[in-house]
């Protein structure tokens, strides 16, 4: 097992009604004014933001609200955040969404304290420990950016096109996350499945390394996964099953606030990949990593086949082939390949876009996603840009 730290300071307030306790939350640390920020128009339509501003008026806050904010979140919002944030005098920032209207936030939440240019941040030019307050309402079980660390922008820059970029800091874990899994039964189909993928993956980037000697981290991944696997295919049965909601939106947070990756080392080879997607073609997020994970598996599995194969059998039941590992590894990448189908989540890029990327997109996508690690991504398995190509082409 690896050293590590873990660090998870996020007050989780979870269950029924959890969204209207964010104003005592707010006023009990002493902030005054607050910036609700937001994405499209189903808190309106569904009347959750009159209860929220309602919750804020209680607790004697002010606020101020700006909406706007898109899957695959812009900085340019941020930016105007930051802006309004300083005219309004806003002291807490309170993210309502999913991770693109709570990773806007933390962004907001970067510029309100920090001088530089905000998108020196996200290109690796700059570095902070300073942030804003922020606390959050999750209204879709997914990134798990309710008690991350991380803030995930697409930036539109003069020189190299569009990005999408992370910047990676524990003081970007919320100060709280109130969750209430009743919040997700209004989710479209395609979102609850493209967020059940998305917490599968936080957890299968963590596991599928070659770290040795993490038992519990492995049993506690595997717990995870089985448990997301099931309860993905009940709320899209029914959407108002509320154990399996409630069991996706848990599994969100713990996911990715660092518990299944602890005693190992992790760098995300998949969502690098899918992040290309993503910025080029503005494909949803764990739509873009169920599209390739598994054409990475197979370039990837012969590293270490008997990985692979504890996955097929821990998490999808496969029966192990102790003759041939190879087979047992192969078929597990195959049962993910299965379920990711019976979710409705696409396999392939095509699936995925509806058209096939020409080979100089997938030569950039391969060329920016190489240089996010330095020229190479992947402890698994060392990719140069050529093995990125070979993989959206394999993907396809
Ligand atoms: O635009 P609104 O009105 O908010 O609608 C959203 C959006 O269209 C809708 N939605 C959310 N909750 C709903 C709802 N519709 C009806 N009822 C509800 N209860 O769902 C759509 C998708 O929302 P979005 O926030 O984009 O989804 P998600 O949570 O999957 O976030 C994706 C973004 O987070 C980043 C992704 O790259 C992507 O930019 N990630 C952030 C991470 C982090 N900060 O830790 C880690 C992840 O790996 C990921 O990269
Ligand atoms: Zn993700």
């Amino acid at each position: 097992m690896e050293d590590f730290e873990f660090y998870t300071p996020t007050k989780v307030i979870f269950g029924k009604n959890a969204e209207l306790q964010i104003g005592r939350e707010i006023a009990s640390r002493g902030y005054k004014k607050v910036l609700v920020h937001f994405g499209g128009t189903y808190l309106r339509e569904t009347g959750e933001i009159d209860k929220i501003h309602r919750s804020l008026e209680d607790a004697g806050l002010t606020y101020v609200d700006l909406g706007g904010v898109v899957p695959n979140p812009r900085l340019s919002l941020a930016k105007e955040g930051v802006d309004l944030c300083k005219k309004e005098g806003v002291d807490f920032i309170l993210g309502v969404g999913g991770g693109s209207a709570i990773d806007s936030s933390k962004a907001i939440a970067y510029g309100l304290v920090n001088d530089f240019p905000l998108e020196d941040l996200f290109l690796g030019k700059e570095k902070t420990d300073k942030i804003a307050p922020i606390g959050c309402i999750t209204t879709i079980a997914a990134t798990g950016s309710e008690t991350s660390n991380s803030t995930v922008v697409t930036i539109e820059t003069q020189d190299q096109g569009i990005l999408k970029r992370s910047y990676n800091h524990d003081c970007a874990r919320p100060l709280f996350a109130a969750m209430n899994p009743e919040l997700t039964y209004t989710l479209p189909v395609y979102q609850t499945a493209s967020g059940a993928a998305d917490i599968m993956m936080h957890t299968m980037e963590r596991y599928i390394t070659q770290a040795k000697n993490v038992e519990l981290s492995d049993r506690i991944s595997e717990g995870l996964l089985v448990t997301v696997r099931e309860a993905a295919l009940k709320a899209l049965t029914d959407p108002r099953d509320y154990e399996a909601r409630a069991n996706l939106m848990w599994a969100g947070s713990l996911s990715h606030n660092g518990l299944t990756g602890t005693g190992r080392i992790n760098d995300f080879p998949v969502h690098k990949i899918g992040h290309e997607l993503s910025a080029m073609f503005d494909a949803t997020h764990g739509a873009s990593l169920t599209a390739t994970w598994s054409a990475w598996a197979k370039v990837v599995y012969k590293s270490n086949p008997a990985r692979f194969a504890r996955f097929a059998v821990k998490v999808f039941g496969v029966e192990m082939n102790f003759d041939d590992m190879e087979k047992t590894a192969l078929a597990g990448i195959e049962a993910w390949d299965e379920w990711c189908r019976k979710i409705g989540m696409p396999t392939s890029i095509t699936d995925l876009l509806g058209k096939t990327p020409s080979e100089a997109q997938m030569e950039e996508m391969a060329e920016k996603a190489a240089a996010t690690g330095g020229g190479t991504i992947g402890l698994f398995h060392r990719l140069t840009k050529e093995d990125l190509v070979d993989i959206y082409k394999k993907a396809l």
